[in-house]
């Protein structure tokens, strides 16, 4: 199951998605959470403690090759999902893994 919450700021998406993902782990699910807000605050929400946040830029652009398939240019992963969690996923309180996607290089970068 893939669960995406998108909105304005001030909404409560973080608040929904950790709170989501906390409930999801609570009933034995195994949870990946990906932050990709530029202001990523998931960790604190999925309830790490300050002292224990991993506070770098996220994912780099290099996880990511482009391949033509088909005809068409696709982004895949560079490398196998299990090791790419476990060089950049943070864990979190009941067994969530944290994934911080990275901020845009620039305003308009993508
Ligand atoms: N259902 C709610 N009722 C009242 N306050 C809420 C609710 N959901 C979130 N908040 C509060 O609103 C603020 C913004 O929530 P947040 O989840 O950070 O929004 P977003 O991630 O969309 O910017 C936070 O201070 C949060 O505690
Ligand atoms: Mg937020």
């Amino acid at each position: 199951m893939r669960i995406a919450v998108a909105g304005k700021g001030g909404a409560g998406k973080t608040t929904i998605s950790g709170t989501l993902a906390r409930v999801l782990a609570a009933e034995g699910r195994d949870v990946l959470a990906l932050d990709a807000d530029p202001n990523p605050n998931m960790a604190l929400t999925l309830g790490v403690a300050v002292a224990d946040y991993d506070g770098g830029e996220g994912l780099s652009h290099d996880v990511l090759e482009h391949r033509e398939i088909d005809g068409k240019n696709v982004a895949v992963l560079a490398q196998p999902l299990d090791e790419l969690l476990s060089e950049h996923a943070q864990d979190a309180p009941q067994g969530i893994r944290l994934l911080r996607l990275g901020r845009p290089r620039s305003a308009g970068g993508g």
